[in-house]
């Protein structure tokens, strides 16, 4: 009779475990981790959204001190976008009228003076908000976002613009590529190809003259407007032109899978794939990144190039041809997300400026943003979750 009962109690015991994954660091498993992590930043982001003036957006929390920006800096998107993705996992009314207030500050911008980054603004609040919500009066907002972003597109060099800095001629970073997601989600959403054709020129030429062999990419490529020939290959916030700046290669990763789940070009699939494999070989074991992947060991890590990778690699998992890479990814996933929702990435509710994430790096060469929180870490950290629990927008 006890041996019976032992047998049952095994028995339950191996198919909860096979049934929610192994137990992570804080002793959950991965469907607890996402309760921990949402509880928390229930609480943080409705903090923060307390002290927040009308027009302004939090980005990050410098020597004590909250960083809150103007709606035009580039991202201004994620504390909105964070907001749709907490209302996605808690369903809560009151985190869908936060979400709604923060994104409607976002309403003038594509009206005049954007930049490249209108895509991560507009794709992150008003696309997220068409996705919690499919109410219709969200959609003019995207498509004058894609408007936006097709005008600062060259057929000559075959790319968006990113920067408008005299310094280069025609930069375009890799960065831009999560840009081109209001591109396919308007293409798809008003049947325009137009938006369609320019996203797929950008990652094609993106592809050609971004990367380098073995599948890191610089961070710049400057085009000749006239001829649309390259003209240097460089850096501007890494350690230096030849090196992998972590959050660079955390963009290319996503903007390839993203791709290709927007498109179903096999092409950007195997480009993914490719990125995947360097990065899997050159991450440590806790699966968070130094800053730049070449930077001297020991030197800070960058907890959003983690978390943005860790989104990117719950994706790609689910369309990598090969078992053996889609299981690495998953696996990598998990793993980052273990990390960054421990103690030494996770903040204590009411500490860190009401971040999540502690330890990014936004500009190192410029000194800035070092070691701090950044609203873009927090925002792929809780859609990392999402994905690794199946509650993402599909
Ligand atoms: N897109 C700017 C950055 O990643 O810092």
């Amino acid at each position: 009779m006890k041996f019976l009962k032992f047998l049952t109690f095994a028995v339950v015991l191996s198919v909860a475990t096979a049934c929610s994954g192994p137990r992570d660091k804080e002793g959950g498993t991965i469907q607890e981790l996402a309760d921990r992590v949402f509880d928390l930043a229930q609480v943080q982001y409705k903090a923060m959204d307390k002290r927040l003036a009308d027009d302004r957006i939090p980005k990050s929390f410098v020597d004590g001190k909250a960083v809150d920006a103007p709606v035009g800096d580039w991202v201004s998107g994620f504390f909105p976008g964070s907001l749709w993705l907490i209302y996605k996992y808690t369903e809560d009314p009151e985190f869908k009228a936060l979400a709604e207030k923060n994104t409607l500050k976002l309403a003038g911008l594509t009206d005049g003076g954007f930049s490249h980054d209108i895509g991560f603004q507009i794709n992150c609040s008003f696309g997220n908000a068409y996705r919690a919500t499919g109410d219709e009066a969200w959609l003019p907002t995207i498509r004058k976002g894609a408007e936006c972003l097709a005008s600062r597109f060259s057929p000559v060099v075959g790319a968006t613009r990113s920067w408008d800095n005299p310094k280069w001629k025609y930069p375009v970073i890799i960065d831009n590529m999560m840009n081109l997601e209001i591109l396919t989600s308007a293409s798809r959403l008003f049947g325009d190809k137009e938006f369609l054709k320019v996203a797929k020129t950008h990652a094609n030429t993106t592809k050609a003259n971004h990367f380098r062999p073995d599948y890191t990419t610089w961070h710049v490529v400057d085009y000749d407007p006239q001829t649309g020939e390259v003209i240097a290959k460089q850096t501007h916030q890494g350690l230096s032109d030849d090196s992998a700046w972590a959050r660079g290669q955390a963009w290319g990763l996503y903007g390839y899978t993203m791709m290709y789940r927007e498109t179903g070009d096999k092409a950007y699939l195997t480009q993914a794939e490719n990125i995947a494999r360097t990065l899997l070989d050159r991450l440590p074991e806790d699966g968070i990144p130094r800053w730049d992947f070449d930077a001297p060991e020991g030197d800070l890590r960058d907890s959003s190039a983690g978390a943005i990778m860790a989104s990117a690699f719950a994706e790609l998992s689910k369309y990598a041809r090969k078992k053996a890479l889609a299981d690495r990814c998953l696996e990598t996933a998990k793993r980052q997300v273990r990390t960054l929702a421990s103690a030494e990435y996770l903040a204590e509710p009411g500490e860190n400026g009401n971040f999540l994430l502690k330890h990014g790096v936004g500009h190192r060469p410029n000194n800035s943003e070092i070691d701090t929180p950044l609203s873009y870490g927090d925002y792929y950290f809780l859609e990392a979750v999402l994905r690794l629990v199946n509650r993402d927008f599909k």
